[in-house]
């Protein structure tokens, strides 16, 4: 089988993703997204994720073959996140992918999510370099991983101790008035803000900490920061300076991201990062970033925005990178493990 045809199927958080991919081309990424019934709780809730789901998973793998132009029956094999992530939402993937499996009597490959966010940036940049650093940053995650081979073999380095990176954002961004998700508000808010304005906290970046936790992250320390810097304010009777707290806080958390992620690469003698999940999509990281590989010859590799947040294609992605590879199936009563850990890649 030379370029194999692999339909990807992600269900670990809210978004409902159906990509497929053909070998290392990406032929369609098709996602519905349930984030606007989540909004009014400030957060996802999992209930509504799993239903969201199973109304959006046919019409979604309709809507994804039409697009790509080619039929069910064409598919050589069927991927899905089988974890970690919500264990309601990740069961409703599950059963699809298997479903269509037994259907058209394919292999089924049920793949972790966090390491179907690294192999996403081969069909946007090529083959992945041997070992690439991988950083995932989004609403559920925070990880520095070692990868020497995205479909066999993925190294844990550090992750955060509380909250994940766009929760810290969800979070402050909250915090001032703005709405959910936090993010790309605060992103928008920071563009008219000082960033050095406040020097707030940098997480696990001194002394007994970056002995013990080396590579991990904590942002709920900085988050409390933030809070209690606002809360004074106001206490005071004064206004609060929005762009300002936005625009020291996004600097905070850039600066300790890509700070701990070079220092990964250069220790591992890592010469290629990429930085994937919603959160890279922050200018002021991706910036901050670039800017910091520059200095350290590291070749920085993001990919665009809509393949950065959770999708259909980078399980497509990983499953056509398995089949290429010439790696075993899952069988087909995998269970869907919302605590997967990373280094198991395939379940
Ligand atoms: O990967 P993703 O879509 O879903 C998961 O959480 O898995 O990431 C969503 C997270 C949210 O926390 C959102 O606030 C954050 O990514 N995010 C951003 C930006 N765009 C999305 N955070 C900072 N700056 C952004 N521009
Ligand atoms: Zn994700």
């Amino acid at each position: 089988m030379n370029q194999p045809l692999v339909l990807g199927i992600e269900t670990s958080c809210d978004e409902t993703g159906v990509g497929i991919v053909r070998g290392q081309t990406l032929l369609v990424d098709a996602v519905a997204s349930s984030v606007d019934e989540h909004a009014r709780f400030g957060g996802v809730v999992p209930e509504v994720a799993s239903r969201a789901h199973l109304e959006a998973m046919v019409p979604t793998v309709e809507r994804a073959c039409r697009q790509a132009g080619v039929r069910l029956q064409d598919l050589d094999a069927v991927a899905v996140t089988s974890g970690p992530g919500l264990a309601g939402a990740l069961l409703v993937g599950v059963a699809a992918a298997k479903a269509l499996a037994v259907g058209l009597g394919v292999p089924i490959y049920g793949v972790n999510h966090l390491a179907a966010h690294v192999a996403v940036d081969i069909v946007e940049h090529g083959p992945l370099p041997e070992p690439t650093m991988g950083l995932l940053v989004s609403g559920g995650h925070s990880n520095l991983l070692l990868v020497p081979d995205v479909t066999t073999d993925i190294r844990s380095l550090g992750s955060t101790i509380d909250d994940a990176a766009g929760e810290a954002f969800d979070k402050v961004a909250r915090l001032l008035g703005l709405p959910f998700p936090g993010g790309p508000h605060i992103d928008r808010v920071a563009r008219e803000g000082d960033r050095v304005a406040i020097d707030f906290p940098r997480g696990l970046t001194s002394g007994r900490d970056v002995r013990r936790h080396r590579f991990d992250y904590s942002f709920s320390g900085l988050k409390t920061a933030v809070a209690r810097w606002v809360q004074a304010r106001e206490a005071a009777g004064e206004a609060v300076p929005v762009a300002d707290v936005a625009a020291s806080f996004q600097e905070a958390v850039a600066d300790v991201l890509t700070r701990k992620a070079v220092l990964a690469c250069r220790e591992h003698g890592v010469d290629d990062l990429l930085i994937g999940g919603g959160v890279a999509a922050n200018s002021r990281l991706r910036a901050l970033a670039q800017e910091r590989c520059d200095a350290h010859g590291i070749r920085l590799r993001v990919p665009r925005p809509g393949l950065c947040t959770d999708n259909g294609a980078m399980v497509a992605a990983l499953g056509a990178e398995m089949v290429l590879r010439g790696r075993e199936a899952s069988r087909l009563d995998l269970p869907a493990d919302s605590s997967q850990p990373v280094e198991q890649i395939r379940a």
